[in-house]
């Protein structure tokens, strides 16, 4: 069985590079929602069920586990998922999310601790949720960076880093310690961010952290582990195909690849 990784469009393709350089021996199918992208300024009804959706796909697709790359599906959907479809539908698959372990590493050193993300991760409260739970003493601020996504998708950095600047600016202005970049996209403009915050801002880019959080996981699971097959295969779906979501997907996974159709 797979490891699937869904995504509301194609930022969760950077994850997925830095699942295969780590953990490449097991086989990967990737589904990004293009169709339905972005879910950043959905509402917390539609965001839901575009992930119900995805996931029951993944699932029938013979994934035993999925990784919610996208932040604003794990903050606004998974965990209702979670408790209500998954144990009744698929009892023995599993789905996680990246805003928990995002959490667990912000606390480590973090007491004021920023995040980055979409509108509906912003205004879910999930991360701050999450981070009370872990910490007594942690402050969190938030803040949505709606243009960011639409930036980067259209390969405009000098607009991205400049919009980019702004936010950090006021972030770094209310003394914050770590910054999390919750959003698919950020681990791009992740150098950028750590230039802008300085060396005593501990910055945490997903890309970095859910590998290790993934084979940790993995290691304290063997009854999922097991049933992994490991073939490194890896498969790409998208729900709206375009000559140009062919061409960023190539350029977020850094070596060609081929985005293939579905309905879902
Ligand atoms: N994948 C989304 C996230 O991480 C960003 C793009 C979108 O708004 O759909 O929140």
């Amino acid at each position: 069985m797979k490891i699937g990784i869904f995504d509301s469009g194609l930022g969760g393709l950077i994850i997925t590079h830095a699942l295969k350089e780590s953990l490449g021996r097991y086989d990967y199918l990737y589904l990004g929602d293009t169709a339905n992208l972005p879910y950043g300024n959905k509402t917390k009804d539609q965001i839901y069920e575009y992930t119900k959706k995805a996931l029951r796909y993944l699932f029938e697709n013979d994934c035993k586990l999925v990784i919610v790359a996208c932040n604003s599906a794990s903050a606004d959907a998974l965990r209702r998922i979670q408790q209500e479809c998954i144990p009744n539908n698929w009892p023995d698959r599993k789905a996680l999310g990246v805003l928990i372990p995002s959490a667990e590493v912000a606390v480590r050193s973090g007491k004021k601790i920023g995040i980055i993300c979409t509108v509906a991760t912003a205004e879910s409260g999930a991360f701050d949720r999450e981070i009370t739970k872990l910490s007594k003493n942690a402050e969190l601020v938030s803040k949505a960076t709606p243009e960011l996504v639409g930036h980067i998708e259209s390969g405009d950095y000098a607009s991205a880093h400049k919009d980019l600047k702004r936010y950090l600016d006021k972030l770094s202005a209310s003394g914050v310690d770590t910054l999390v970049l919750g959003c698919t996209h950020y681990p791009i403009i992740k150098n950028e961010a750590r230039k802008i915050m300085g060396e005593y801002v501990e910055v945490v880019s997903q890309d970095e952290i859910i590998p290790n959080k993934l084979k940790d996981y993995l290691k304290r699971h063997p009854e999922i582990e097991t049933k992994l097959s490991k073939n490194s295969r890896m498969e790409f779906l998208v729900t709206k195909k375009t000559m140009a979501n062919q061409k960023f997907a190539s350029k977020l996974f850094d070596s060609e690849i081929y985005l293939k159709k579905v309905m879902i």
